[in-house]
């Protein structure tokens, strides 16, 4: 999807879709250095951080492995409250594993904090976290990320994997979502 057929849809083009590759490259390299002779499974969280997963997984020049987790956390309305429920599971048996989470966006932290323990209990050897974007000042709980895309502002974006209401997951960049959107 062009960002220029949705544009009264849009206030601000927050990362472009060049910004997005470069540094996801950047972060390919990092991670198949850091990995390098280990076997890494590349844990992705469905359905946003389907883009990430795909462009990210693609740059990093060691053999991964992927697999897939849905979750959902319960919370009033769009507010997360930490309290998580798997919707999918793992088919992989995470024992002696070196794991890397892949997520879209870091909001509260709740979600990941959550999901790192809950990986880590399953006897994971290591259990890191790769995301595209982090919303700085809406942590509630601190999560170590070892590679981060960019921190963005605490607006709702959409693009680049991440929805309103569905739409918008297909824009190749990540932009704040025009009020009139959602107020209407
Ligand atoms: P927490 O707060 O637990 O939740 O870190 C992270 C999850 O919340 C979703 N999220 C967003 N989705 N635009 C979206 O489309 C946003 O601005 C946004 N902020 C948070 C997302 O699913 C993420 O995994
Ligand atoms: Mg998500």
């Amino acid at each position: 999807m062009d960002p220029r057929d949705c544009k009264d849809e849009l206030a601000e083009i927050l990362i472009t879709e060049e910004e997005m590759q470069e540094r996801l490259a950047e972060m390919a390299q990092q991670i198949s250095a850091d990995y390098a002779g280990k076997n890494l499974l590349l844990v992705g969280v469905l359905k946003g951080a389907i883009m990430v997963m795909a462009d990210l997984s693609r740059k990093i020049a060691i053999p991964v492995e992927m697999d897939w987790m849905a979750v959902s956390s319960y919370g009033s309305g769009t507010k997360s409250s930490g309290v998580v429920r798997i919707l999918k599971d793992l088919d992989t048996d995470l024992a002696g594993r070196h794991v890397l989470i892949v997520e879209d966006i870091i909001d509260s932290g709740l979600t990941l904090s959550w999901l790192v323990r809950n990986l880590e209990n399953r006897g994971a050897a290591s259990v890191k976290i790769a995301a595209a974007l982090r919303k700085k000042e809406a942590a509630k709980v601190e999560v170590d990320v070892e590679y981060l895309g960019f921190d963005i502002p605490n607006d709702f974006v959409v693009g680049y994997g991440l929805d309103y209401a569905e739409k918008y997951r297909t824009l190749p960049c990540v932009a704040k979502l025009s009020p009139h959107v959602y107020e209407k």
